[in-house]
């Protein structure tokens, strides 16, 4: 069986895609699985994931982006082609928290291990990129480099060269609290309404990017020297600079409300928005009043994870 964690943006969604840069955490504890058995000669791949409501022939639906995975991999490294991949994943879907990304990475790094052969990082995520863009569109990179490095990162596209991808010093242990707004929002959704917005007004947009750009700098500096109290305030300007930009939700920006009047140090949405989760980042003691608030302003579900400091 192979693993993938989920993720968080910390900062930086969005304008990620328009070459700024963006701060993405592993979440160690949430992940998804992958498990290969084979199947008799002739049956060709099949995959199961009986969380996510179904299986299927690769064959049956060549144009869905874990088939085009799958067929890809096998054909790519010569593995075996006759088998069931099984896939079962604690990371709710469409919520922000990297689900395809994790499923995808676990799936190749399943079907490499049933053969006995591994992948560096960098080249599993580079596989898993071209089946999220069957899903996203337009994606940055960010999803499938910090779920198949998982460690935090620092992560900026750069125009005709490979993106500058460093691992991210952490200076003190974050804790951070997680809010699911309950509702369910595809990526590509909001990814293509700012798109839109951007060509019709491309120098808003690109002010505002750079702002958002400018926060994430900030944020690395605090980050650095473990500094959560001007972390947070970060964060919370992150969010403001979202809901500008088109892609909060009334139910985000209640359960953000919520996060800050309880005492967290910032808090913002994370990943795509519309719906899926925000993050709060609190002190310890903290944690468990800000989870209660959350829940209170009508979270599907809030729990508590810490970032580890790094070296
Ligand atoms: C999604 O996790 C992050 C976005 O910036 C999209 C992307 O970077 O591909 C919204």
């Amino acid at each position: 069986m192979a693993t993938a964690p989920a993720k968080l943006i910390l900062c930086g969604e969005h304008a990620v895609v328009y070459g700024r840069p963006a701060i993405a955490l592993p979440l160690a504890d949430i992940r998804a699985t992958a498990t290969v058995t084979l199947l008799p000669p002739g049956s060709g791949p099949l995959i199961s994931a009986p969380d996510l409501g179904g299986q299927w022939r690769v064959a049956e639906r060549p144009d869905e982006p874990l088939s085009g995975l799958v067929m890809a991999v096998i054909e790519r490294f010569g593995l075996p082609a006759d088998v069931e991949i099984t896939i079962r994943s604690a990371i709710p879907i469409a919520s922000g928290m990297g689900s395809g990304a994790a499923i995808a990475t676990a799936i190749v790094r399943e079907l490499l291990a049933h053969n006995g052969q591994t992948l560096p990082p960098a080249a599993i995520s580079e596989l898993v990129y071209e089946s999220e863009r069957g899903y996203h569109g337009t994606p940055s990179g960010i999803d499938n480099t910090v779920v198949a490095f998982e460690q935090p990162i620092w992560f900026q596209r750069r125009p005709s060269l490979p993106p500058l991808i460093e691992p991210l010093p952490i200076g003190a242990p974050l804790t951070l609290v997680v809010g699911d707004s309950g509702v369910r929002s595809p990526t590509r959704l909001p990814v293509g309404a700012v798109r839109e917005r951007w060509q019709a007004d491309p120098a808003r947009y690109e002010s505002l990017f750079d702002q958002v750009g400018a926060l994430v700098e900030q944020a690395r500096a605090a980050l650095a020297t473990g500094d959560a109290a001007r972390l947070g305030p970060l964060l919370s300007a992150n969010h403001e600079l979202l809901r500008e930009i088109g892609v909060s939700s009334p139910e985000l920006d209640r359960l953000v409300a919520a996060a800050q009047a309880a005492g967290a140090l910032g808090a913002k949405l994370a990943g795509a928005g519309w719906g899926g989760v925000m993050l709060a980042l609190t002190t310890p003691e903290q944690a468990a009043t800000v989870t209660d608030a959350l829940r209170a302003a009508g979270a599907a579900n809030a729990l508590v994870t810490t970032i580890a400091a790094t070296g």
